[in-house]
């Protein structure tokens, strides 16, 4: 009964220059693990959900690098987008294919890109958190202590008693996607909010009433698909309906919104490896706090850098304090770490594709 909806169609921009359109970093081996995250990914799942129970949305462009790379999932479980239009189209086509195969199904919602450093714990909470949803309209979304203000994130503020017989789990009182700073340092230091992990439960049901009820138009052009047999014409038919979807991610399109949303409040070492800096902070560190990916480096007076480079490139550093340093074959950053959101901004200008 359970099913699995991996997101894996967005570009990772703020991990410019070694993230790109072509080769986005869910496809990458960024921890240097030996598995490229959307692999890590799909084994944490993997003793939760059957293999057939996957489905990987992701933009068309990506389809061979995800059967390579996950090569228990057939072809038929691979969605395909033909342009990005954010989280909430790509969870109501997984829905669409989920309601045909099973309209009782639970389903587990991740992105392809986080770090989750406590798996057992992990697996126990989503299985009690499975166990949650079963009765009634429920939408559950996995919480986060916040150690920061970070802008990046969803904040959630709970209602003060949880749910019986699960005591970690809260009804939501606001849901508030990517706030301004102000307000983020407000909710970091009130002690009263929780991140969202992006990391969601729910039954079909649940879901898809959510949708009739916030982004209807996204729900009935996916509706609007006949039975078709022949998969060729299917994706016809998406790469016609996907234009007129709203560019809306799930956040904004339900959870802000939603009256039924619930959260489980955990820690099991937990990190969206959204920029530079989350990478830094999971990476083993010289005395100096420099994080050192790439062989032939050799740091002098330098403190809390991020260097990543090529194995076969000697890069040498002489008196360089917080910056990030990233090399490819064909590109060069440069940048504060304190200035790593502007890597999103900046790579707007510059051809991605490079
Ligand atoms: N298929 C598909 N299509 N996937 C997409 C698309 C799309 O158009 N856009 C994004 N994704 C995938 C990304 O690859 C990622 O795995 C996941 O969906 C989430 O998208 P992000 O773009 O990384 O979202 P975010 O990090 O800004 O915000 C979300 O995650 C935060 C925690 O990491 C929100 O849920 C926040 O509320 C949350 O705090
Ligand atoms: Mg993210």
């Amino acid at each position: 009964n359970n099913y699995c909806i991996i997101m894996a169609g967005g570009v990772g921009s703020r991990f410019w220059p070694l993230s790109k359109d072509k080769h986005p970093k869910q496809f990458l081996d960024i921890l240097g693990a030996g598995k490229t995250l959307i692999q890590l990914t799909y084994e944490r799942f993997s003793s939760i959900c059957p293999k057939e129970n996957f489905f990987v949305v992701t933009n068309a462009n990506y389809k061979s690098l995800v059967l390579e790379q996950l090569p228990h999932i057939k072809e038929d479980q691979v969605l395909l987008e033909p342009i990005r239009r954010n989280t909430a189209p790509c969870i109501a086509y997984a829905n669409h294919k989920i309601e045909k195969r099973n309209p009782n199904a639970s389903i587990i919602v991740t992105p392809a890109d986080h770090l989750i450093l406590n798996e057992t714990k992990f697996l126990k909470v989503l299985s009690e958190g499975i166990e949650f949803v079963q009765d009634g309209d429920k939408l559950l979304t996995l919480g986060i202590t916040p150690s920061r203000p970070e802008t990046g994130y969803g904040y959630i503020q709970v209602e003060n008693k949880s749910e019986d017989s699960y005591a970690d789990v809260y009804p939501v009182k606001t849901f508030t996607e990517k706030p301004h700073l102000e307000m983020a340092k407000i909710f970091h230091e009130s002690g009263e909010f929780f991140w969202n992990s992006g990391i969601f439960v729910w039954k079909l049901g649940a879901i898809q009433n959510a949708f009739s009820a916030f982004l209807p138009e996204i729900k009935h052009l996916f509706e609007s698909i006949e039975d078709k047999i022949d998969g060729v014409e299917e994706q016809e038919f998406i790469n016609q309906i996907y234009p007129k979807c709203e560019n809306i991610s799930i956040d904004y399109g339900i959870l802000e919104k939603s009256e039924n949303v619930f959260v489980y409040c955990s820690e099991f070492g937990w990190s969206d490896l959204g920029t530079w800096g989350s990478l830094y902070e999971h990476s083993g560190k010289d005395h100096n706090a420099n994080a050192i990916q790439g062989e032939n480096v050799m740091l002098y007076e330098s403190k809390n850098c991020l260097v990543n480079v090529p194995n076969d490139k000697l890069v040498v550093v002489q008196g360089l304090k917080d910056y990030i340093v990233v090399e490819t074959d064909n590109s060069l950053l440069i940048c504060p770490r304190k200035e790593e959101q502007e890597i999103r901004k900046i790579v707007n200008d510059v051809k991605i594709t490079k």
